[in-house]
């Protein structure tokens, strides 16, 4: 049977490479020991010379293999490891990989010494070298260094199961059959497979077994590459009742296929697995035969300081803020596959997922660089293939001029590897070839004012072609959180827009923002410090204004965010822009000091087609003018109609306002000299008593969200980890903690810069320094873990506002 054997720990790591590192002995206090996932360099925030992780390192680690192994199949499996990694086992090289965005696999035959310790050696260089993509010209984004996931031993019996590929379209398409190939190291007489699917409560829906018969030769065998022994062997097998995986109910099974020989089990592979049918048409997107119109944002892999090297909860909170906290239905892996531990949330959660090969706008002549293109094809779907949530492979590299010769082979290949799902490839041109079965096009022509996206037709140049928005909005405005409010505003409302065109365009199956969170990136691009702000969160994933445009379109729970402080000094020339509500109630509830101003609906004129439409709240002054001026209802409401035109574009009020105001002051006791008095009084609340705004979200009836917003008088430092223990178990393990100050009414306090130091007691250690500030009133940290159980405590202080703590529970579980 199977063995895996983690490899995570204690390995010994230099920042340089040199042959001698290869040697039996080596001084180990030339080496520091670090553990996987593991970045090459600590990288600043902002910043730094890009440069700075692209060297060669060393990484070192030394195994007892045991005499037993001698009768086995030993692969040493690498998850990710950027860029060029070439494996030397017992001072010999065993193999090189190039492209740091996909896994690969050793075989040791040959190389290892058994009952003895043995050396491996990974000369690790992570610079851009130009024959390996995306490199070879410029990329919007770092690409880091490390081996940055997870490396472990395959200790298999020399028959054993290579791969198994489980087509679950086929359950829809012939009445409930689940199709599997099989791939055998090995095609020996005797073999049998035994099959088993378990419901997620553990009941047996399918057992059988059956005799491997029907091998063949495998043309293409995937992730192990064309090995000569293997051989591909498909069965297929009518099974009961199966509940189906969507983005409501991602219902997973467990797979178990067992390899025996004469009543001995040989070997033994197990995955979850959900039964879908997902197709773009040329009228949209379907899961299951159902519609569904695409809401998604685009995700790069990297984080503040640790790079691309984070452990598996990191990766799968990702999943969790796009699908639970923005209600995304779909995220796109730009520009290269990621970490299986982020695609396997998706599966959990149902998160449908586009993944593609990596690269930038650029593709190279070299012949070497174009093999490696078409081997990141193969590569990514052998090893992504059973994730129900993968609905796409983009198989062009991310905005790339055509290239026929290239794209026939990548979209084949894809075919091949893969025929239950469609092939996309991300460009930025119009009426580009279509090899791919779906347009994906990354469509930026939003300017603010203008149509927020092109038309299907204009793009595609066809009637028929399937059609998706891979990214939009982006570098047309970055935002950073601590921009003025107006600017936060409208990067939503781009969002917004964009969204909304989308559920409006049945040709457009749906919109895939960039993106999902700020990320470092080279010196052409961002704002000068290394940082692209395209995100609608930022580098630590806390969110901006523009995240609201994606909370506020899901179901699952209330929301309401009120885009503005309600500071009218916040504005050029002290005017409010309007006041947006970013919600999935039905209504709004507005208050000023306790007076009701009225009800607010979504703004279907201006937003028809979004599930949840944001509330304009467009006027400040509700009845308060009948209530305290004693004016007439019909006097009042034309009043109230000119304060609410200035307190948006000013005292310079045209004819048509300035005749109502006349009218008003003819009917009425009040003066010119009144205007100012009732401007301040009604809109600026300049003096008197503390003015407080209160909102009320209302659904069904029933008030499901209240949010104050008035003068800061009590600011306070807050502190929230995403969870309270860490557990080291295949990996180190770490958590995200965000500190916020907030007013005591608990909204952001969006310009503060609060200096802040961080201590660490326990276990854990900080990722980052323990200097920090609040960048625009927020600032996330990340702890991990350093091989210890016990109790931890993180302290936050600041000389203004305090000090906070968090307590942890940090348990080790691996003994290596
Ligand atoms: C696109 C590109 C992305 C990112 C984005 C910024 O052209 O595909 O990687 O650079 O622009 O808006």
């Amino acid at each position: 049977m199977r063995r895996i054997i983690d490899l995570n720990f204690n390995w010994l790591y230099r920042n340089d490479f040199k042959d001698e590192y290869l040697a039996d002995a080596i001084d180990a206090a030339l080496f520091s020991e670090v553990s996987l996932p593991h970045t090459n360099i600590d990288l600043p925030y902002n910043y730094f010379d890009e440069s700075m992780y692209a060297f060669e390192s060393c990484y070192r680690k030394e195994i007892d293999i045991p005499e037993e192994f001698a009768v086995k199949s030993v692969f040493l499996c690498f998850q990710g490891a950027a860029h060029r990694a070439r494996v030397f086992v017992n001072g010999r090289l065993a193999a090189e990989h190039k492209g740091g965005y996909t896994g690969f696999e050793v075989r040791l035959d040959g190389f290892l010494s058994f009952g003895k310790k043995n050396t491996f050696v990974v000369q690790l260089d992570s610079s851009e070298r130009e024959e390996i993509p995306p490199f070879g010209n410029v990329v919007d984004y770092l690409t880091y260094g490390g081996i940055y996931r997870e490396v472990f031993l395959k200790v298999v019996d020399p028959c054993h199961i290579s791969d198994v590929f489980v087509r679950t379209p086929a359950v829809l398409e012939s009445e409930k059959t689940l199709v599997l190939d099989i791939t055998l190291s090995r095609a020996e007489t005797g073999l049998s497979v035994c099959v088993r699917l378990d419901d997620r409560s553990g009941k047996t829906v399918a057992s059988f077994s059956e005799p491997c018969l029907a091998l063949r030769a495998a043309g293409v065998v995937g992730a192990a590459g064309a090995d000569s022994d293997m051989r591909l062997f498909s069965l297929s097998r009518k099974i009961g009742d199966i509940e189906l995986w969507d983005t409501e109910n991602p219902c997973l099974y467990n797979l178990t296929v067992t390899l025996e020989r004469g009543g001995t089990r040989l070997d033994e592979v197990a995955m979850k697995t959900g039964f879908r049918e997902a197709e773009f048409r040329t009228d949209g997107f379907y899961l299951n035969g159902k519609k569904l119109k695409i809401r998604g944002l685009n995700r790069h892999q990297s984080f503040a300081h640790a790079g691309y090297a984070m452990p598996a909860f990191i990766q799968a909170e990702d999943a969790r803020i796009l699908k639970e906290e923005l209600g995304v239905d779909l995220v796109r892996t730009s520009h290269y596959p990621q970490s299986q531990h982020f695609i396997d949330e998706c599966d959990r959660l149902g998160l449908l997922v586009f993944t593609e090969i990596p690269g930038w706008q650029f593709i190279s002549e070299n012949p070497e660089w174009r093999s490696l293109a078409l081997g990141n094809v193969g590569e990514m779907i052998a090893q992504n293939r059973n994730h129900a949530s993968i609905v796409l492979w983009g198989v062009r590299i991310n905005e790339s001029p055509d290239d026929d010769e290239l794209y026939a082979k990548t979209n084949a290949f894809a075919r091949l590897l893969d025929p239950t799902r469609q092939t996309g490839g991300v460009r930025c041109i119009a009426g580009s070839r279509l090899l791919e079965d779906v347009y994906t096009y990354n469509d930026f022509i939003h300017t603010g004012k203008n149509s927020p996206l092109a038309r299907a037709r204009k793009i595609t140049r066809s009637s028929s072609a399937p059609y998706l928005v891979s990214e939009h909005n982006g570098h047309m405005f970055p935002t950073k959180k601590f921009d003025h409010e107006e600017k936060r505003i409208e990067h939503a409302l781009r969002h917004m827009r964009v969204l909304d065109t989308m559920y409006g365009n049945a040709r457009i199956s749906g919109a895939v923002g960039w993106c999902m969170a700020d990320y470092n990136t080279h010196k052409d691009f961002g704002s000068g410090d290394k940082i692209c702000y395209h995100g609608v969160l930022d580098m630590f994933r806390i969110q901006k204004t523009a995240a609201w445009a994606y909370s506020s379109q899901q179901e699952k729970k209330p929301v309401m965010e009120v885009a503005s402080s309600m500071d009218i000094g916040e504005h050029p020339g002290s005017l409010m822009s309007p006041l947006y509500i970013f919600t999935n109630c039905d209504f709004v509830r507005f208050y000023k000091n306790e007076e009701l101003i009225g009800d607010f609906y979504p703004d279907r004129i201006r937003f028809p087609n979004v599930p949840h439409a944001p509330v304009l709240v467009d006027d400040l002054v509700g009845p308060s003018l009948e209530r305290n001026e004693g004016l007439a209802h019909a006097h009042a409401e034309m009043l109230k109609s000119v304060l609410n035109y200035a307190a948006v574009k000013g005292s310079s009020l045209p004819l048509k306002y300035l005749m109502k105001m006349a009218w008003v002051m003819l009917r009425t006791h009040l003066r010119a000299s009144d205007g100012y008095r009732l401007f301040s009084t009604y809109i600026g609340n300049w003096g008197g008593k503390r003015t407080v705004y209160r909102f009320e979200g209302f659904t069904n009836g029933t008030l499901v969200k209240t949010t104050i917003k008035s003068s800061v008088q009590r600011p306070r430092l807050t502190m929230k980890a995403d969870r309270s223990t860490l557990v080291e178990d295949k990996t180190w393990d770490a958590v995200r903690i965000v500190l916020s100050l907030v007013c005591e009414n608990g909204n952001l306090l969006p310009y503060s810069n609060e200096a802040l130091t961080v201590t660490c007691e326990g276990p854990i250690s900080l990722i980052g320094s323990p200097v920090i500030a609040l960048i625009g009133g927020s600032a996330g940290l990340y702890i991990k873990t350093r091989g210890l159980s016990g109790r931890a405590r993180v302290t936050v202080a600041s000389q203004n506002r305090g000090e906070c703590f968090l307590d942890f529970e940090v348990e080790k579980k691996t003994v290596q």
